[in-house]
């Protein structure tokens, strides 16, 4: 497998001999991976390669044979359930948005908000909490939807529900912010937007996880990539050198 320099923030994500098994099906064998704080990372490979199941693994959604996923180097997320992975900072967007049609996109990201006293913000009670108001303009901001605020989510275009789905989860200030193929179903033009969102979401303090098939927006905005196939990482590095990789080239080329 091939090498490259790891981006230089500390380690957001660790994931150590990561085995998934279905029954008699092995989807991941045995995967270790890094994703450090300020990096985008892209996973890819053909279908079934794991990459879902990967993220499902994380979140808690499927519970690993094996392993150990470490957040921020100390949290255990193997020890935490789906909700308290949440609020521990894993942030997961679907493919498809669940945004609520009838509320204004402010309104929206006001209720992402979570109100647990464990969440970052949890000192935040009360509905009409400033605080929490204040945190929503910071996000409108960031999502490019400033503009928008007002206007029920319902009548957004589909890449706009998308971006706002992001800013829900970027309410929360996740560290782990993983991304499950952002810009199917999008326009050309949206799908130029969201590189553009993602590439501006790289933030010191915020580790990004994208899964997605189409290469060409892998390689604007990733820093590095995993090709995933059959559960095992065939090649890690540059998009740009990943598209070179003769094992890479095979693999999908092969189905
Ligand atoms: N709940 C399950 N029960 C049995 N097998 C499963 C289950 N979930 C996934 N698999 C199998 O595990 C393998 C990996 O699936 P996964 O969905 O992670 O692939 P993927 O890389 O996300 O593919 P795609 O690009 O099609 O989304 C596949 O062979 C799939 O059929
Ligand atoms: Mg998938």
């Amino acid at each position: 497998m091939d090498k490259v320099e790891v981006p230089s923030g500390d380690q957001a994500l660790r994931v150590d001999g990561l085995r998934v098994a279905f029954g008699d099906f092995v989807a991941i064998p045995n995967l270790s991976f890094l994703v450090n704080f300020g990096e985008v990372h892209g996973v890819i490979g053909p279908n079934g390669a794991g990459k879902t199941t990967l993220l499902d693994a994380i979140t808690g959604k499927t519970r690993p044979a094996e392993g150990r996923i470490l957040l921020n180097r100390t949290t255990d997320l193997l020890a935490l359930d789906e909700p308290e992975r949440a609020l521990a900072g894993v942030g997961r967007k679907f493919q498809k948005p669940s945004v609520f049609e009838a509320l204004s996109v402010r309104e929206n990201l006001e209720l992402a908000l979570r109100l647990r006293p464990r969440s970052i913000l949890g000192e935040l009670r009360n509905w009409s909490d400033p605080r929490r108001k204040a945190r929503a303009d910071e996000v409108l901001d960031e999502i490019g939807l400033a503009a928008r605020a007002e206007t029920p989510a319902g009548a957004l275009a589909h890449g706009q529900k998308q971006w706002l789905e992001i800013g829900m989860l970027l309410m929360q200030r996740p560290k782990l912010l993983m991304l499950d193929e952002p810009v199917a179903g999008m326009t050309a033009t949206e799908t130029a937007h969201t590189a553009e969102l993602i590439r501006r979401l790289r933030a010191p303090e915020r580790a990004i996880l994208v899964i997605e098939h189409d290469m060409d927006f892998v390689e604007e905005i990733a820093d590095r990539v995993t090709v995933l196939h059959g559960g095992d990482p065939i090649f890690e590095g540059r998009m740009a050198d990943a598209r070179a990789d003769a094992r890479v080239r095979e693999v999908y080329l092969g189905r």
